[in-house]
Parts: C-alpha cells; sequence; structure tokens
C-alpha cells in the first residue's frame, strides 16, 4: 500500500534499532538517480561484551567486509538514505517490505513471521550444499559416504560459491521486479550453457528447490555423452520433470529463453555465444564465468603504446587479453542496459579462472562514456570482440 515516505522509513528505522526483535535486514536496489556504495547490505544484530550492536555485511566482489555500528537513530537512518530502494526488516514476529518507487513513493508489505534471533558473534560460513546429498553422489563429486572427493574438492567449492553470488542476485532482481517472483506454475528458468557434468547444473536446481524456490533448468552441452549421462541421473534422482540436457551448440541452441543463463567455464568463444544466447533471447541475469581467453588475443597484434611495455612479455599480453576481454564484454553488456560488476567469485587457489561477470537487466539507457571508452578501446587495440558481432542489436562498430 503507498505510504509517507517519511513514515515508512521512521518505521523501518524504529524496527531495526530495536535489537530485542531484530532478526535480519536486506538494504538492496538503487534509488532513482542514486549510487549505492554496495550492491546489497545485510545486517543482523550481534552480541558483543553484552552489548548488542548491528553486524552490517557487504561484498565488493574481492572480499567480503562486516562492519559493526550502534543500533542508534541517526546512523541507521543515515544507512537507509544512502540510495537503497528495497529494504526487508524481519523481526521475530513480522516481516517488513519498504520498496521505493521511481517516483519516490513508499510501498510497504507486511507478513507474519516466527522467526528466532541469533546474536552469536562468530557466525560460521554455512554449507549450501550437503555432501550427502544423493544427487552428490551421483554428479560424482561425493564418494558413497557423503565426502566430498579429494578430486572433485576445487569443483565442489566453485560451485557453492557461485550459488552464493547467484541467489542474493536472484533476490535482488525479484525484490526489483526485474524477475517475476517464481510459483509452482511459472518456475524460475535457468539454463546453464556448457555444462559439461552438470555440477553446477544440478547444484543450482536441488539448491534452489530447497529453499522454496520453484526452479527449471536445463543444461546444454555439445557433447551427446554429457546429455545422455546426466540426463540418466535426473531420471535416477527422479527430478527429470524439473532438470533436462540437450547436446547442443550453444550459439544454435533451441533451449527458450530463461529467466537467468549461467555458464561456468565455457571455453573461450563458448563464453561468448552464452552471453549471446542470453542477451539476444532477453534474460535478466546473467553469472558468467569465463574460461580461456583466445579470442581477443589471437588479435593483440600490434599493441597501442605504451602499452607495449606490458605485451612485450608473453606472460603479461595473456593477462592483458584476458583482461580486455572480459572488460568488452562488461562494457558491451553495460551498452545493451545491463548493469554489470565484474568479481572474483572464488579464491585464486580453487582455480585460475576466478571472475565472474554479473549481469542484470535494467534497461537503462548506455552512457555515452561506456559507448566512448569501448569504441575506443578497440579502435586503439584494433581488437572486434567475437561478443559483438554475436548480437544483432550491438551496432557499435
Ligand atoms: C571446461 S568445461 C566446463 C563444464 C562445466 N560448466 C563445469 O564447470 O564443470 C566446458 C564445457 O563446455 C562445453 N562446450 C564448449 N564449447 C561449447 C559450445 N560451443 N556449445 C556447447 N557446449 C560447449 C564442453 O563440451 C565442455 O563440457
Amino acid at each position: 500500500m503507498p505510504v509517507s515516505l517519511d513514515l515508512a522509513l521512521e518505521e523501518a528505522c524504529n524496527r531495526i534499532i530495536d535489537t530485542s526483535t531484530l532478526v535480519r535486514v536486506v538494504l538492496s536496489g538503487r534509488r532513482r538517480n542514486m549510487q549505492t556504495e554496495h550492491e546489497r547490505i545485510d545486517i543482523r544484530p550481534v552480541e558483543i561484551k553484552g552489548v548488542v550492536v548491528l553486524q552490517l555485511t557487504y561484498s565488493d566482489g574481492r572480499a567480503t567486509t562486516t562492519k559493526n555500528i550502534n543500533a542508534d537513530f541517526p546512523q541507521v537512518m543515515e544507512l537507509l538514505l544512502s540510495g537503497y530502494a528495497n529494504f526487508t526488516v524481519e523481526n521475530t514476529q513480522e516481516s517488513m517490505a519498504l520498496r521505493i518507487t521511481k517516483s519516490g513513493d513508499a510501498q510497504v508489505k507486511y507478513e507474519k513471521t516466527a522467526l528466532e534471533q541469533n546474536l552469536a558473534h562468530d557466525k560460521k560460513k554455512e554449507r549450501l550444499l550437503d555432501p550427502s546429498d544423493p544427487f552428490l553422489i551421483e554428479v560424482g563429486i561425493c564418494d558413497h559416504k557423503g565426502q566430498v572427493k579429494p578430486s572433485k574438492a576445487d569443483k565442489y567449492k566453485q560451485v557453492e560459491e557461485f550459488l552464493r553470488l547467484l541467489v542474493p542476485a536472484l533476490n535482488s532482481a525479484i525484490e526489483a521486479g526485474q524477475i517475476s517472483q517464481p510459483t509452482k506454475e511459472k518456475p524460475l528458468s535457468i539454463v546453464d550453457l556448457g555444462c559439461g557434468h552438470a555440477y553446477l547444473t544440478f547444484a543450482a536446481h536441488q539448491y534452489l528447490k530447497s529453499i522454496g524456490i520453484p526452479v527449471k533448468v536445463i543444461g546444454i552441452d555439445v557433447r551427446p555423452q554429457s546429455r545422455d549421462r546426466n540426463n540418466a541421473i535426473a531420471i535416477k534422482l527422479g527430478i527429470d520433470t524439473s532438470i533436462s540436457f540437450k547436446a547442443e551448440e550453444i550459439a544454435t541452441t533451441t533451449a527458450e529463453v530463461a529467466d537467468i543463463a549461467i555458464a561456468l567455464h565455457a571455453c573461450d568463444t563458448a563464453t561468448d555465444d552464452a552471453i549471446a544466447w542470453a542477451v539476444n533471447g532477453g534474460s535478466k541475469l546473467l553469472l558468467i564465468a569465463p574460461c580461456c581467453h583466445h579470442d581477443i588475443q589471437k588479435q593483440m597484434q600490434n599493441s597501442p603504446e605504451p602499452w607495449g611495455a606490458i605485451t612485450k612479455f608473453g606472460v603479461m599480453k595473456e593477462r592483458m587479453g584476458d583482461l580486455l576481454t572480459d572488460s568488452l564484454r562488461a562494457q558491451i553488456l553495460r551498452i545493451l542496459g545491463y548493469r554489470v560488476e565484474i568479481i572474483e567469485f572464488i579464491g585464486g587457489e580453487h582455480t585460475p579462472r576466478n571472475i565472474m561477470i554479473r549481469a542484470i537487466k535494467t534497461g537503462a539507457q548506455p552512457d555515452q562514456l561506456d559507448i566512448d571508452r569501448y569504441s575506443e578501446i578497440t579502435t586503439q587495440w584494433g581488437v572486434v570482440p567475437a561478443l559483438s558481432k554475436k548480437i544483432p542489436t550491438f551496432t557499435i562498430g
């Protein structure tokens, strides 16, 4: 219901500073014409030396930071006025969802809850995937005793960290109305492009279902053996009505457009095919962890000066090629109306391919600066990114 914004913010603030009942707060989304320092802030009350304070958690994509503030009205109100558009404030009895619309109005919803407070300071990072879950055993990440196989420990970690980034991005997209609330009749659709052994594909399906999100997942891989193996696992697990696999090239896949496109280490320009498929079909959220980058590297014949100081070393040229490739991918997405972040989704010790491009379609008009930057970089380096040729609506040459 529409209410006065001032009153709604005051109420949210009062609920947050009432640490006797507060359970959790999430600030996300951006108000019109405002920037926020972080994409999202999670807040919970924690008890330190007998005093309950508010613990703020936010990420810059590389590291997660926590900071404690006192639960006092002016400090919390300052936070609420710092540009966020969506606020979820949960206490032990009720959840308040406040959304500030584009026109600056407040929309408030309440829902009865029965939540418990957890004021413990050292909250261990919970595992999202239980190693004894039958799907992890079937896909080969865990052994029959329900333990992660040493040879698959990195993949297990990659998949978990991928999901840690998927879920808040999905929640923000739902809160901002970019993706509609999934229902049994209209489940969330996800396509995993270049799914291989489908560790991530099954994990996304099982995890989202476990947190109550109806979901339909499709995995695409060019190899028929992958399709047959993965479909057999889906049948064995009794989940083949909501997860299935196709043996197709990403570029020509017959998979229907999905709300979310994911790709974990699709080789070289298969990553571009994945991004292009998602953009051309109108997917709202993309989480793409690229693999090797050969396309731009092959085109870097004459580095513009003074960059020759870097590219004269083979290893540096390769890294420069990686950076250019992913920066230009991000730039193209930005120009096409996506909000884009490039983040490290996992520590480099688990995979050197640890960059993720996370993009959400906002439909915002591109900044001229982004267009100019794209044109200047590609002209200076004399490169044409593969992605630019795969999206007909991208017309900047
Ligand atoms: C490095 S594996 C990653 C597999 C999986 N995503 C994972 O992280 O475990 C890349 C997969 O992409 C598939 N692939 C590569 N190019 C493809 C294309 N153009 N179309 C469909 N699948 C492709 C390969 O067959 C391979 O299974």
